[in-house]
């Protein structure tokens, strides 16, 4: 800073001795204000930029990331048992994987090009109550295995919401220091409809304290969601559901204002997963129609 203001002074001694001339000196003002302090903010979000960018991509705004984190609170769930077996084939596919530091160290090839966004909160079991996370993954971990973001849950309407949006301003806080983008997962209340009243309060608490991403669920009226959360938000799955009503799930979703999906059981639990997550980017990326990727996904 000092060195800066130091160089812009000399400059104006430079252009009033030298030239003498105000219209030289007002010149200098506007290059050093238009080129170096545009640079400067350019360095500095640079690290942030380049993290988001491995996610979601500047190509097309988009994201295909695929969720395999479910192992955390639900142990070995169908389809992710044996987890290298089913991802592997799925990683040329992906943009970005959504899973915990224990499975990328064991199930993920490290020369692999895929981008990792980490879970790191957890606590609770499928046996207990689920909003009670807290952060399990330090960000030195995320740094150590080159994550390009994290991310974890917040619990709105459940027992333990103040919690779990507290721990998400600390997150934020720690993270931003290091250039490393937060991912929101927004899970409401048990006795809460996941419609776009309550869809919408949670994402937009998630922007509020700081996300620079934020995840949720398809609803009716999703542009409801997506017009009052100002960073991009890209859908989950939820439960297997047929092929053809995910695929027009998603080209809802991207229809009515989504960057992406973040997608787990509808592409890992499907008969042909790897059709299923070409036939989604096809959607994300290309602007497929839902026959033109139910074709995709039905080629075996
Ligand atoms: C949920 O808490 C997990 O974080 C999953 O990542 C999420 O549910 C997305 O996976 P799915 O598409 O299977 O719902």
């Amino acid at each position: 800073m000092f060195v800066n203001l130091f160089s812009y002074l000399l400059m104006i001694n430079f252009s009033l001795l030298t030239y003498n001339h105000i219209f030289d000196s007002f010149i200098l003002h506007f290059l050093y204000f238009h080129h170096y302090l545009r640079k400067e903010n350019f360095i500095m979000g640079f690290g942030i930029n380049n993290r988001l960018s491995r996610i979601i991509k500047p190509k097309t705004g988009k994201t295909v990331m695929l969720a395999v984190d479910h192992g955390y609170f639900q142990g070995p769930t169908t389809g992710l048992r044996d987890l290298k077996k089913t991802v592997t084939p799925l990683i040329p596919h992906t943009d970005c994987l959504f899973i915990t530091r224990g499975m990328v160290r064991n199930c993920i090839d490290p020369r692999s090009d895929v981008s990792v966004c980490l879970r790191v909160s957890g606590g609770p079991s499928i046996l207990g109550e689920l909003s009670n996370e807290d952060i399990t993954t330090s960000l030195e971990e995320a740094i150590r295995l080159n994550a390009a973001g994290v991310g974890m849950s917040i619990f709105v309407g459940a027992p333990n919401e103040d919690r779990t949006i507290a721990n998400l301003g600390r997150l934020v806080s720690e993270a931003e220091r290091y250039g490393m983008p937060v991912l929101a997962v927004t899970a409401i209340g048990r006795e809460m409809a996941r419609d776009a009243r309550y869809l919408s309060l949670a994402c937009r608490i998630a922007a509020e304290i700081g996300a620079r991403f934020v995840k949720t669920y398809y609803c009716e009226d999703f542009y409801k969601v997506v017009e009052g959360c100002p960073v991009p938000i890209v859908m989950a799955g939820g439960k297997k559901i047929p092929e053809m009503d995910a695929l027009q799930m998603t080209a809802n979703a991207i229809k009515e204002g989504a960057s992406g999906v973040d997608m787990g059981r509808n592409i890992f639990q499907s008969d042909n997963p790897v059709g299923m997550i070409k036939a989604i980017r096809a959607i994300v990326h290309k602007g497929a129609t839902v026959d033109e990727a139910f074709e995709i996904y039905s080629k075996k």
